[in-house]
């Protein structure tokens, strides 16, 4: 018996891939390579090439590997792009899990952990941390095609033998402690990224989106993850699961935030590099704050994070920045 990641080649299914091995699963991974590496999989995980969204792909791995859980990561993540191309991510995140869901239950594989977001709450309304049972009103379409999979997702569990668990990540960052893989996009736009590409001189300089926030340094707040936690979280899902546990909907995040400029100082002093920092324009689309309440993972979970520390997770991205620098890409 198997257990298959979907996007296993990219930045979060690749560390799943690896913590899965750890514990000695059977993995099959599904990935077309569109924004993650072959590379990135471990050999002794099988690696698929192929589309989530092809019926025929997805039923043969289900079947030749016995497979009786899903964590399903493949899909489209940048805000900004769904907003230029909302039937792109439609297609994408909507439509191809759309299939994907549909193969597990022909298949009848039992479990399916899904990767969602925190922006299928929009902007919040308070300045308080988001739970989730607060509103949820995507600001984008990347927004709304995740949360319609946590629809489908719903709506099949009561009509069919299938569990789930919807993750709702915050800001995910760092990378594998034992450097094994990491955030190997490229063109990424995420914070921590970029900062790192400036301390490594991969880019002259970064830039600050907005000072003038309602905020203590007038910058941004986000509540960010270490990759590690987060796969950890997914692992104890599945283990939730898998001992007849009920279906979940659970935040993913720390429950407190830094601010941009916060994340800025800790990469220049882990790093030794005084890089430059221009303050320029409000991006569209940024709420001032957004951090979780984590009390529902910390507890029907038993959740209990390894690397709540800003700096832990920015040497450990700055560490495979580095590595990624010898490996040319
Ligand atoms: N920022 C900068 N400069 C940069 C990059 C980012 O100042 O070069 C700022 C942004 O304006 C924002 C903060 O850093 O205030 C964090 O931005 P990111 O792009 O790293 O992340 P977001 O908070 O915009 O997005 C994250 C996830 C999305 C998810 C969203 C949910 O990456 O997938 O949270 O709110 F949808």
């Amino acid at each position: 018996m198997s257990v298959l990641v979907t996007g296993g080649a990219g930045y979060i299914g690749s560390h799943m891939v690896w913590r899965l091995l750890d514990a000695g699963e059977k993995v099959v991974v599904i990935d077309r390579l569109s924004t993650g590496f072959d590379w990135a999989v471990p050999s002794e995980a099988n690696l698929v090439v192929g589309d989530i969204g092809d019926p025929d792909t997805v039923g043969a791995v289900l079947r030749e590997h016995a497979v009786q859980s899903v964590f399903h990561f493949a899909g489209s993540i940048v805000v900004p792009e769904s907003v230029t191309d909302p039937l792109g991510y439609y297609l994408n995140n909507t439509v191809k899990s759309r299939a994907l869901i549909e193969a597990c239950v022909d298949a009848g594989v039992p479990h399916f952990i899904f990767s969602s977001t925190a922006a299928v709450y929009g902007t919040p309304e308070t300045a308080e941390t988001v739970s989730e049972d607060a509103a949820l009103h995507p600001e984008s379409p990347y927004g709304t095609s995740k949360l319609m999979t946590e629809t489908m997702l719903r709506d099949a569990a009561s009509a069919h033998p299938l569990t789930y668990a919807c993750l709702r990540y915050f800001n995910v960052a760092g990378a594998d402690p034992a450097g094994r893989t990491g955030q190997s996009t490229r063109d990424a736009t995420h914070l921590i990224k970029v900062a790192t590409q400036a301390a490594l001189s991969k880019r002259p300089f970064m830039q600050v989106f907005g000072a003038d926030y309602p905020t203590p340094d007038g910058t941004c707040i986000r509540d960010y993850i270490h990759v590690t936690d987060l796969v950890e979280a997914h692992y104890l899902a599945l283990q939730h699961l898998r001992s007849g546990g009920d279906n979940l909907v659970a935040n993913c995040g720390y429950g407190h935030g830094h601010s941009v400029l916060e994340v800025v100082d800790v990469v220049k002093r882990v790093s030794g590099s005084d890089f430059e920092v221009r303050m320029a324009d409000r991006r569209a689309g940024d709420a001032v704050t957004i951090v979780a309440n984590a009390d529902r993972i910390r507890e029907s979970l038993a959740w209990t994070p390894r690397y709540d520390d800003l700096e832990k997770i920015v040497t450990h991205a700055l560490k495979w920045e580095e590595a990624l620098s010898r490996r040319n890409t």
